[in-house]
């Protein structure tokens, strides 16, 4: 990181000027990755899949740096899907070792650049030491203004809303809501993301062109990037070029295009 940007971090300002974005003033605000291809990346080089994603942890190192230098305000990493657990059991393990290292490891540094980290996904069932790098995580964070750092952990789209719906109709039966208060605010605020505005740009790397249950109802009007690279090689020319793409699209939300004359 530099120094004007760790000034920047510490402040909860966005560096005045990012980096590969000289011609684009406003980032999105929001950028949420699909971190995918670990597994590939080794494959490739005959190393085992461990290997990739302790590569693809220094990954979300870089991604966390570059994050602050191009001015984004909530970055969300999908780091395991609530499929995930179809895993063999030894694959499973190695990744819930590589959290607790990531937190372990990288906590004081990301609280010090003032990140504020925030965990979406189930909880419930996770063992307890999982669980308790998860809170300590966001609590030693808390009051932080820079980046928010989203880890999206044992999460899944589809579960996140039915936890939302039923939560709402909890609500209802008890009285506290009416069934016509149920509208699309209500459900987004019982959402774990409560608070956090929609992804602007969904980037995928290692090419697979396919959501798997991220942000299902987050996303509904994110602009998508797929990018070729694995996730270990996802460096901060390849954040910024997706950033650069994004910057290309045409956002139109069912309406017409502002670009056109
Ligand atoms: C992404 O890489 C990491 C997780 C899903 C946890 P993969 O492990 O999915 O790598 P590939 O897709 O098998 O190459
Ligand atoms: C999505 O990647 C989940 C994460 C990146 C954590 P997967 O590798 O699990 O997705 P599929 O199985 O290819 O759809
Ligand atoms: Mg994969």
């Amino acid at each position: 990181m530099t120094s004007e940007s760790q000034t920047a971090a510490r402040s909860g300002a966005a560096p005045a000027a990012p980096r590969g974005l000289s011609s684009h003033p406003s980032p999105p605000q929001h950028v949420a990755i699909i971190m995918d291809g670990n597994g590939r990346w080794a494959a490739h080089r005959g190393l085992p899949r461990v290997e990739g994603h302790r590569r693809g942890l220094e990954a979300v190192r870089r991604a966390v740096r570059s994050a602050i230098d191009l001015g984004i305000r909530y970055l969300t990493i999908y780091s395991f899907s609530s499929e995930n657990w179809r895993r063999p059991p030894a694959e499973v393990a190695d990744l819930m070792g590589l959290l607790k290292l990531f937190v372990r490891r990288d906590l004081a540094e990301l609280h010090g650049n003032n990140v504020r980290i925030r965990i979406i996904g189930e909880r419930d069932g996770l063992s307890p030491d999982i669980a308790g790098v998860l809170r300590e995580a966001e609590e030693k964070t808390e009051a932080n203004t820079g980046l928010t750092l989203v880890v999206a952990f044992n999460y899944g789209g589809r579960q996140e809303i039915l936890r939302a719906v039923r939560q709402l109709a909890e609500a209802v039966a008890d009285g506290r809501m009416r069934p016509d208060q149920l509208d699309a605010q209500a459900v987004t605020g019982a959402l774990d993301t409560s608070g956090i505005p929609d992804p602007d740009l969904v980037i995928r790397t290692s090419g697979e062109q396919r959501l798997s249950n991220f942000l299902t109802w987050q996303t509904a009007y994110s602009e998508y990037v797929i990018v070729p690279e694995f996730w270990p090689d996802f460096d901060h020319r390849a954040f910024a070029a997706a950033i650069d793409e994004y910057h290309r699209r045409d956002r139109r939300f069912g309406g017409l295009s502002d670009k056109a004359g």
